[in-house]
């Protein structure tokens, strides 16, 4: 008799974990919520873009291990770089009635409908990383995450300093986020909006890596055959940038001397490169948005007032500083 109580209270959990799953894989948290389990934890329901890059794994780890330790049951799901499963794993935590939902849109456009749904069920939701382009901002509490514009300008800001005083053209490939991504948006319009003062610096190929190694690879291999001179690679993330070096390594050219490159990150394998020289300089983007999320959802749930907008602090690295951030680099 106990045992098939037993057996059947395995059975209730395993079916609280699959409804979870949002046919996407869902790797962490289930059980007591507000909705279904009766105890007081607070239930955060929490869709990430995906794994690809070291930047979304660090993330990643920093959001499972915060709700752990912030007492916090995390449902989360990986929407594996799709906006349908982003869509679908939101409707599962409004079905299951968690108490806060967070996510980091894949795409900026296409989230009214479901945000609304999650409005109208009083479920405050959190954007993280990433913002959204709707005009009704009463469909999120609050956005925390970095100045994707500003980190396209400091960028931006670096190559000017570096080719002061010369005349001569510098010809750019850029490797784009992927589409539609507010990065990958912000990124290249804030570079744009800072090179474009000096008509010295052209933009002479332009196309999406993905923000990953094997397509910044794939990528810069074709930019390398169809742009006969190439001076600067500007990188949205340290990825496209790590795979870009690959290939410029296999045409016989020196990364970071014959081809100057720009990136976007600061982890770790990134860093490792800039220390090395094969990268010039560095965009800091903090994944780390953990501890503060944890804050933010905490207060949400108690009703309190929240700021719109956290803002992420963040720094840049020549190959001196990244020498001696690497020993502490978490990341
Ligand atoms: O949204 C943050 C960006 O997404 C990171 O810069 C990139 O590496 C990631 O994939």
């Amino acid at each position: 008799m106990l045992r098939r109580l037993s057996l059947a209270v395995a059975g209730g959990l395993l079916l609280t974990s699959a409804v979870a799953g949002c046919g996407a894989s869902d790797e962490a948290g289930s059980g007591g919520n507000s909705g279904g389990g009766g105890d007081d934890k607070i239930t955060l329901g929490f869709s990430q873009v995906g794994a690809e890059s070291g930047w979304r794994t660090a993330n990643t780890k920093s959001v499972q291990e915060s709700a752990a330790s912030a007492g916090i049951d995390l449902k989360f799901s990986d929407a594996q770089g799709k906006q349908e499963n982003q869509i679908k794993a939101i409707r599962n935590f409004i079905t299951q009635r968690v108490d806060v939902i967070a996510f980091s849109p894949v795409v900026e456009s296409g989230w009214g409908t479901v945000l609304k749904e999650a409005k109208d069920a009083n479920i405050p939701v959190i954007l993280t990383d990433r913002a959204i382009d709707d005009p009704d901002t009463t469909l999120y509490k609050t956005f925390i995450g970095s100045d994707f514009v500003e980190e396209g300008k400091k960028a931006g800001q670096w190559l000017v300093k570096e080719y002061e005083g010369k005349s001569d053209p510098v010809n750019i490939v850029e490797l784009q986020g992927s589409p539609g991504a507010a990065p990958a948006n912000d990124r290249k319009s804030g570079f744009a909006e800072v090179i474009k003062a000096d008509p010295k610096f052209k933009v002479v190929a332009s196309q999406t890596g993905q923000f990953t190694r094997t397509d910044g690879k794939a990528v810069m291999e074709t930019f390398l055959k169809s742009q006969p001179d190439i001076d600067v690679l500007y990188a949205h993330n340290d990825d496209m940038g790590l795979g870009a070096i690959e290939a410029i390594e296999a045409a016989g050219k020196k990364p970071g001397t014959d081809i100057k490159i720009i990136t976007v990150d600061a982890v770790k394998d990134g860093m490792t490169a800039l220390s090395e020289n094969k990268i010039n300089f560095i965009v800091e983007c903090s994944p780390l948005l953990g501890p503060q999320l944890m804050d933010l959802v905490k207060k949400a749930k108690g009703g309190e007032t929240i700021p719109q907008r956290v803002i992420t602090k963040e720094t840049t690295f020549t190959p001196e500083q990244a020498k001696e951030a690497l020993p502490s680099r978490q990341y």
